[in-house]
């Protein structure tokens, strides 16, 4: 027998193994192997142009973004949560992103846009969104998580589900111009440090980015999974900035100032800064540390029964790519390596996996990531013992969902 064929065999084994011999499915009787021919067998569905664009299955109604009513006072300044639990592989669709803006959704007809770079360059340019696409362009999978994602969570477990713990995040291949090939064309002077990121919708929102970051993997994108950006996501143009905060992807992108220092805007004084027991207050913390979670189980996906249950979940770090993932069925005494599944994409979402078999007791779920620098995702206590209880920003803290004995899942602090 050739390897291969010993490999497969022990695989199947294996397999029969970790899924038990109830297995799966039930096993049928003879008198059960029946052909099935259901009304949608015997009659035409609708024709091909029904649906010019494409929407998911009409039974999938509950797969939508959700609020949290008492988090906002207007739905303009505001936020949803894209649902995790319910999503499998890294990609988010594009109608299922989160949203996060300041003052609402500018309705932008792409005509009508233009990108003004000025300050400390040699020539300002102003580009048309026909010009934009006629440079090169590149397509990149990256994260983007709110730098308050979590944020409700850092005095205490409050919200019982992980499309509201974890679901300021979302995962897209964008298509766009590399920033730098537009910062080239308009030349930097010497003395050009920082560049001021100005986005055209109401609160006209701006943030300072370094040089060296813009010039490395920024991407000015006009794309999202193939398809233009949704409104809410930028339309016509909005800012890539791999692993750093999601405020800094200015949407609606209209105006990048070349400067030698930063400009000290709202969005990185008094809002996106953390502040420290000692009473001052960490600035320009832009980089989403090493972080994971388990999606399934989770308090939106309960267990239905003992026997064999795939834990799924997501990890990623805005220092590159994921290196590990450790699960712990115990509330962090022992863990077990997951398996990460392949592609594993620097400052992108990473899915990994791990069988196991749930014989009905209490169980405290956590994941642990840790990245190809070598950070680990800390435990809550270790991040309030440095930050205190007052930042909202930058939760990466590992997240426990205690499994009951009735297989409902609940989102619980430990110690
Ligand atoms: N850009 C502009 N112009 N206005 C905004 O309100 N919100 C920021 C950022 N870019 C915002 C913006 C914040 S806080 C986040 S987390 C991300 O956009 C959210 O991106 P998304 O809506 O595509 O999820
Ligand atoms: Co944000």
């Amino acid at each position: 027998m050739s390897g291969r064929g010993r490999n497969r065999r022990g695989f199947l084994a294996a397999a029969g193994g970790v899924l038990g011999a109830a297995g799966l499915a039930p096993v049928l009787r003879a008198a059960e192997f029946k052909p099935e021919a259901p009304d949608w067998t015997k009659n035409l569905g609708p024709g091909v142009d029904a649906a010019p664009y494409g929407k998911p299955s009409p039974h999938e109604k509950h797969v939508i973004r959700r609020s949290v009513e008492w988090l906002t006072a207007t739905p303009q300044s505001s936020v949803n949560f894209t649902p995790l639990h319910e999503l499998d592989g890294i990609v988010t669709p594009n109608g299922l992103c989160f949203e996060r803006h300041h003052a609402g959704v500018p309705d932008i007809p792409p005509a009508e846009h233009k990108l003004l770079v000025h300050g400390l360059v040699e020539r300002p340019l102003k580009f048309s969104m026909a010009e934009l696409r006629r440079f090169p362009p590149t397509s990149v999978f990256h994260f983007l998580e709110c730098a308050a994602n979590g944020g409700m969570e850092w005095r205490g477990a409050q919200l019982n589900g992980v499309q509201y713990t974890h679901g300021m995040l979302h995962c897209v291949q964008y298509t766009g111009v590399p920033l730098r090939l537009v910062l080239e064309a308009a030349g930097l002077k010497g003395q050009a440090k920082w560049l001021l990121l100005e986005g055209a919708d109401a609160a006209a929102m701006t943030r300072s980015l370094p040089l060296a970051k813009a010039l490395d993997d920024c991407l000015l994108a006009y794309s999202m999974n193939g398809e233009r950006l949704r409104s809410e996501q930028g339309y016509p143009l909005r800012l890539v900035v791999p692993g750093w905060e999601g405020n800094i992807w200015v949407k609606w992108l209209r105006r990048i100032e070349l400067g030698d220092q930063p400009w000290q805007t709202r969005e990185e004084t008094a809002k996106y800064t953390d502040l420290m027991p000692d009473g001052r207050a960490r600035r320009f913390t832009w980089l989403q540390e090493v972080k994971s979670v388990i999606t399934d189980p989770a308090p939106e996906a309960r267990l239905a029964g003992k026997g064999f249950r795939c834990i799924k979940g997501l990890a990623w770090s805005g220092e590159g790519r994921i290196a590990r993932v450790d699960v712990s069925r115990d509330g962090g005494r022992n863990w077990t390596t997951a398996r990460l599944e392949p592609p594993v994409l620097p400052k992108c979402l990473t899915r990994f996996y791990l069988d196991w078999q749930w014989s009905g007791e209490e169980v405290l779920l956590q994941s642990r990531a840790i990245d190809e620098k070598g950070f680990v995702q800390p435990s809550p206590a270790v991040l309030q013992k440095t930050r205190g209880v007052n930042p909202i920003y930058h939760n990466n803290g590992i997240q426990t969902w205690a499994v009951n004995r009735d297989g409902t899942v609940e989102n619980v602090r430990l110690g």
